[in-house]
């Protein structure tokens, strides 16, 4: 019987995790597919039903479904119970539906197969940004069992709300607490959109930063960012967001189709082409 799997979202045209799962799904001979639906949020009670009833082996969700779904699964990983989102859901052979989060994963896969030995050590850490995506990293640091994570945000409430939010070792800021603090930090991690189509923080001095830091960010068009190419003027080790676009997909494909893929050069290359 052939496996379907399938991403939701809305809109979804521009989303590269059919590009990413269909190369997979050629690599490793498996009779299956993996498609795009554009579904409303009207229409998303009916496409779990369709999940339910045993259509698809499961799929991954996207904006503006991630918070929705969480109250349509039956049950939840508890880490994206804490995050608040589930991006890839699970049919159960009893037809209930699991959620999970598989961006955290995806960022711990990303930095593990890029910056060897990043957690080792590492104590103090930087997250740029207080918004979803920054809630999955922090949940991330904590479960890698960093001491002090520091979250810096434009707007500084945002941020105490984020820290206040999840239990962990989080002490929230604005961004101008960047220069007093980048001299301990041994990893900076953007979450915010700046990055995007080359935009550029104007205030952090990367300069602070012990050279043994790593800088991510979790923007992936352009892939080298302002705040990457700084990072690497400054002889910092960096690691772009491709990657963690590519290792969050893993999970996901390992449920549904039974083989755990490969993130290769040549995955990363065609998605690349496409960016
Ligand atoms: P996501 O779910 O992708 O994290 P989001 O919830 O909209 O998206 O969060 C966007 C983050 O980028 C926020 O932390 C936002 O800062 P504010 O809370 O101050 O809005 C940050 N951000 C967006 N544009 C920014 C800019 N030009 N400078 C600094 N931070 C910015």
């Amino acid at each position: 019987m052939t496996r379907k799997a399938f991403v939701i979202g809305h809109p979804i045209a521009h989303s590269r995790s059919p590009l990413i799962h269909g190369t997979w799904i050629t690599q490793y001979g498996i009779d299956g597919s993996y498609e795009p639906f554009d579904v409303s949020p009207d229409d998303l009670p009916l496409f779990f039903e369709r999940l339910k009833t045993g259509e698809f082996a499961g799929g991954n969700v996207t904006i503006p479904h991630k918070e929705a779904v969480f109250a349509l699964c039956d049950t939840l990983d508890p880490l994206a119970e804490t995050i608040g989102a589930a991006n890839t859901l699970v049919r159960q052979p009893d037809g209930r539906v699991h959620g999970t989060n598989t961006d955290y994963l995806g960022f711990l896969g990303n930095l593990d197969a890029n910056a060897q030995g990043w957690s080792e050590g590492l104590d103090t850490a930087i997250v740029l940004g207080a918004g979803g995506a920054a809630r999955a990293i922090l949940v991330a640091l904590k479960a890698r069992g960093i001491s002090r994570v520091h979250v810096l945000n434009r707007t500084k409430a945002t941020a105490r709300r984020l820290a206040e939010a999840i239990d962990g070792p989080f002490h929230p800021g604005g961004l101008e607490y960047f220069t007093e603090i980048a001299g301990a930090a041994g990893l900076v991690v953007n979450t915010t959109s700046v990055g995007m189509h080359g935009t550029a923080f104007d205030t952090l001095d990367l300069s602070v930063l012990p050279k043994t830091a790593t800088v991510t960010d979790l923007v992936y068009v352009p892939r080298r960012t302002p705040l990457l190419i700084e990072a690497e003027q400054q002889g910092l080790r960096t690691v772009d967001g491709l990657g963690m676009l590519l290792h969050q997909a893993v999970p996901g494909f390992t449920a549904w189709f039974g083989v755990e893929p490969e993130v290769s050069d040549t995955l990363r290359r065609r998605v690349e082409q496409t960016l």
